[in-house]
């Protein structure tokens, strides 16, 4: 998307790849609204440190990020062997895949890079080829986000209200974004729309992140307090729920996503609101059988006890909140069940949850 910095408009992807100094060029999102910086991580294991930090978070974003820092870590190698080769690849697998425990679109990711990979039969062959299939990852998490932009769309229409959660916009993925790719869409047909941002305590990525973009696209919005929607549900104020998700359940169609998902949608449900999740193909998880068995990222007490912020004199800092003395439980993201969701925009389409398992074949499972 176009980021607008010092008057000028500029093309940015959220994650890309330089192959000369072998780095992952990251938007670093903790900085997020007050100042717009690109890094570049030197190795795998940086790269991994920057998913558990949070310098790239948002599952396409970091699914990208996982597939370029495998094969950053497989060019890293020096050497002819091929035994110690995937000894060493495997290293980089696991420590990119516990860089963050919920969203399951790194592990997709890289599981699609060493399969392309093993089509190699030397150690050189296997490195071009991983650097290929990471970019076919990145460009692929584009593309299935511009289809949910052309499926999505429709769903908008004029002088609609829409409600979303946390940041699921390209800042989350590698470009256009999964919830608000409809909203992109809907623009570009000339819809006028208004969306509310769930501030999303305790990190509010809703507030910075998703509030930047719609600036930043000019999409007319206001951020709300986390809980105001269910007021202004009840006002006949919020005509629609778009959300994204970090891994839903192929064989059940239950969605994780931030936490407070799973109230918006019980909400939503009670005012008689469609709620729709927004997922490119690699958020789906075709194994696990149940959302109870979905590893829920628990996170520092510190993200609840305050906040983080910009003083007047531009300087980042904490502040904290809470009394002194308590602590705090940090769940980063619930599970809501299939029935509280009307539809899932598939970059195949606008299924139902229960729909997935049956449509498996169109949504690349096996394929
Ligand atoms: O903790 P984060 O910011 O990495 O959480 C991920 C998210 O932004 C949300 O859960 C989002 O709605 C889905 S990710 C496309």
């Amino acid at each position: 998307m176009n980021v607008i910095q010092g008057g000028r408009v500029q093309a940015c992807r959220t994650v890309s790849f330089d192959r000369v100094s072998n780095s992952v060029l990251l938007i670093e999102q903790r900085l997020l609204p007050h100042e717009f910086k690109v890094v570049g991580t030197q190795d795998y294991r940086e790269t991994a440190a920057a998913i558990t930090t949070m310098v790239v978070r948002g599952a396409g974003a970091i699914g990208a990020t996982a597939a370029y820092g495998l094969a950053q870590g497989a060019l890293a190698f020096r050497g002819t062997s091929l035994a110690k080769f995937t000894k060493h690849v495997e290293k980089v697998y696991q420590t990119l895949k516990d860089a963050r425990p919920t969203a399951v679109d790194p592990v997709n990711a890289m599981n699609d890079v060493r399969a392309v990979m093993r089509l190699g039969t030397s150690v050189g062959e296997q490195q071009v080829l991983a650097l290929a299939a990471a970019e076919e990852f990145a460009n692929s998490d584009v593309e299935h986000c511009r289809a949910i932009g052309q499926h999505g769309a429709r769903l908008i229409r004029n002088g609609m209200k829409v409600l979303t959660h946390c940041n699921a916009g390209w800042l989350a993925f590698v470009d256009i974004g999964s919830a608000t790719a409809p909203l992109y869409a809907a623009q570009a047909q000339g819809k006028k729309f208004h969306v509310f941002c769930d501030e999303t305590r305790p990190r509010s990525q809703g507030a910075t992140l998703t509030a930047w973009e719609l600036a930043q696209q000019k999409i007319s919005h206001q951020i709300i307090a986390d809980n105001a929607a269910g007021h202004l549900m009840q006002r006949g104020e919020i005509d629609l729920v778009i959300v994204g998700s970090d891994r839903v359940l192929g064989r059940t169609g239950e969605v994780t996503n931030k936490i407070g998902t799973y109230t918006k949608a019980v909400l939503a449900l009670r005012h008689n609101i469609p709620f729709y999740v927004a997922i490119p193909l690699s958020t789906i998880d075709w194994d696990l059988k149940r959302g109870l068995d979905i590893p829920i990222e628990e996170r520092e007490e510190s993200e609840v006890l305050g906040a983080w912020g910009v003083t007047a004199a531009r300087k980042r800092e904490y502040i904290r909140v809470a009394n002194p003395s308590s602590g705090a439980r940090n769940p980063g993201f619930d599970v809501t069940p299939p029935e509280l969701i009307t539809g899932i925009i598939t970059p195949a389409g606008i299924l139902k949850p229960g729909e997935l398992w049956k449509r498996r074949k169109d949504l690349g499972h096996g394929a």
